[in-house]
């Protein structure tokens, strides 16, 4: 059975730094026989979370707009890979809205106690974040770390690595640093191994 990986990317700067690492982690997960897709959600309609409290009846979010087939996919998906820059010191607004709307996971966890995952897909997904700064802050990547980190676990996904990358700016500036491109492939590549969940 193949292994499928899906990567999100979250920049609506099209092919930009972290579009680039995400497609480098991908290319190296096909090449290793895996299934891919990538999605670039700015080219998706969805909304913010409401908060109306709809899904903490039924864990299903109440709005019907494209998040619904994103999380469809991440929910079918076997490896995942979340690829967003820092924007105002967090988290871009694209993958932070899509991030709120998993509070239908939360509610499907918590309030209802149960699975997220279910069937016999029990075999652990995992996966990465991927993000680049401008600026070399101390500190820069700190909350977006800690709202992957909660996406993951909503997801139940097991984050494997955070590549964070700062004083990257422009268009382009991840292909200068071949570090960062060649970490990219590595975790593709370690994305690839082991085995896909039981259907
Ligand atoms: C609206 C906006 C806000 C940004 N805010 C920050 C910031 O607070 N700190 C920082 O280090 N870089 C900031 N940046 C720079 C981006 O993180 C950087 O250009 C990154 O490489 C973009 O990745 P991308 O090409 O994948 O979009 C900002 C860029 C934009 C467009």
């Amino acid at each position: 059975m193949t292994i499928s990986c899906l990567a999100l990317a979250c920049s609506p700067r099209k092919n930009g730094n972290t579009a680039i690492l995400a497609k480098r982690a991908l290319d190296a997960c096909a090449a290793a026989g895996c299934t891919t897709d990538y999605l670039y959600l700015a080219g998706y309609n969805y909304r913010p979370c409401q908060a109306c409290g709809g899904c903490n009846k039924t864990g299903r979010c109440v709005i019907d707009d494209d998040a619904r087939v994103i999380y469809e996919k991440i929910l079918a998906a076997d490896r995942l890979i979340v690829a967003a820059p820092i924007f105002s010191m967090g988290i871009c607004a694209q993958a932070k809205m899509l991030i709120d709307r998993a509070q239908q996971f939360w509610a499907t966890k918590y309030l209802l106690k149960r699975n997220v995952i279910t069937g016999n897909n029990r075999t652990p997904r995992k996966g990465i974040f991927i993000s680049c700064a401008g600026t070399t802050l101390p500190g820069v990547f700190t909350g977006a770390q800690r709202v992957v980190q909660y996406f993951f676990k909503m997801l139940e996904v097991e984050l494997l690595a955070q590549l964070c990358f700062d004083g990257v700016d422009d268009k382009g500036d991840i292909l200068k640093h071949q570090h960062a491109l060649e970490q990219a492939a590595a975790y593709g590549r370690m994305l690839a191994a082991g085995r896909p969940r039981m259907q």
